[in-house]
């Protein structure tokens, strides 16, 4: 790796021009920081802006997000994905409205405390809020500072983490590392870009060795992911009366809170209509019978991909369980299925019927 050298001036330079007009930007409201970093996690600026948006109208204010059911945050979350950030955000909201008298802690440790902020974004929420000078360390960020320094170490390891969050540490220039760091964030989505970095409008390609070395597209280095497993899962759509059934799932697990069809994964090989008419009878006591295919969707999750086959079914007899507070089950009707939260795989499949 190069020794490393100031970027700070040529970066502040570039970013007073260049940055990105974002509705988070400028306006200085710690709220509105904490959730643009929010739904900033694992999701693209020009993603973000609309929900932004929309999360703005509806809940302008910790106190109105604390205020809040679920339900409807999970409504205007729908389709931004990770949904444990939202059920955090609005865990976190109450327990800042409840006792921190609607303030955000305006230190890294304090926001730490928080449910859904970790180090990434305790660092962006402190310094661009507060002016707390804290480094942040996206992927972004590894990126640029591979590139410029020439590291040779694998980003995604402990070891190269600890590598980049010191050296970014030791770049950061005190008092002005709220717009220093996003500076980094925007040079890196917008300029220093993973497969066609645009160097030659780079203000930091003069000082950038692995451009001077021709090694930019080798930085950073990132060990091949394992491809991912796949599932296949079989999708019973219910129905019954114009109604169709649904289920929520618990809070703890993946999609919490939202709805789904019920499903089942398959064993290879496994028949999926005499599953799906086990799964039934044994978790809810419905008898049912399955018919022809309804739709089939394809998504990949961080961890998994899943093949959902949905198959229409037609209920015969039994009575759902009264709601407990771990599953709950119910008859929707066809046409309010807008109304409950569901995943993309789900959302799918509701928008493949006819009421
Ligand atoms: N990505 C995450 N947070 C960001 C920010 N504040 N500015 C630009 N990109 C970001």
């Amino acid at each position: 790796m190069s020794t490393p050298v100031p970027l700070a001036r040529p970066l502040l330079a570039w970013y007073r021009r260049h940055r990105r007009e974002l509705p988070w930007r400028g306006v200085g409201d710690p709220y509105q920081i904490w959730v643009s970093e929010i739904m900033l996690q694992q999701t693209q600026v020009e993603t973000v802006r609309p929900y932004f948006e929309r999360w703005l109208r509806r809940f302008p204010t910790v106190q109105a997000l604390a205020a809040a059911p679920l339900q409807d945050v999970l409504a205007l979350w729908e389709g931004l994905g990770y949904y444990s950030r939202a059920r955090n955000l609005h865990r976190a909201a109450q327990t800042v409205a409840a006792e921190h008298g609607g303030q955000l802690p305006r230190t890294v440790a304090g926001l730490r405390e928080l449910p859904g902020i970790g180090p990434y974004t305790a660092a962006a929420i402190a310094s661009i809020a507060f002016g707390v000078d804290a480094a942040v360390v996206d992927g972004n960020v590894k990126r640029v500072l591979a590139r410029v320094f020439n590291y040779a170490g694998d980003v995604k390891t402990p070891r190269g983490e600890r590598d980049l969050q010191a050296l970014a540490g030791s770049l950061l220039p005190a008092g002005r590392a709220g717009d220093y760091n996003q500076a980094l964030m925007d040079l890196g989505a917008t300029v220093c870009t993973p497969r066609g970095p645009a160097c030659p409008l780079c203000p930091l390609g003069e000082r950038c060795e692995a451009r001077r070395l021709g090694l930019q597209l080798q930085r950073p280095v990132a060990r091949r992911r394992a491809p991912l497993p796949h599932h296949l899962l079989a999708v019973a759509v219910v129905h019954k009366r114009g109604q169709v059934l649904l289920v929520q799932r618990p809070e703890k697990e993946l999609l919490g809170g939202l709805w789904a069809f019920p499903a089942v994964r398959l064993e290879p090989g496994a028949e999926p209509r005499a599953a799906l008419a086990a799964a039934l009878r044994a978790e809810y006591g419905l008898t049912i019978t399955v018919g022809a295919p309804a739709a089939e969707v394809r998504h990949a999750y961080t961890q998994f991909r899943v093949t959902a086959r949905a198959f229409a079914c037609a209920w015969q007899a039994g009575r759902l369980p009264s709601p407990g507070p771990e599953v709950r089950v119910k008859w929707a009707r066809i046409t309010a299925l807008p109304d409950y939260p569901m995943g993309k795989v789900d959302r799918r499949i509701a928008q493949s019927l006819r009421p």
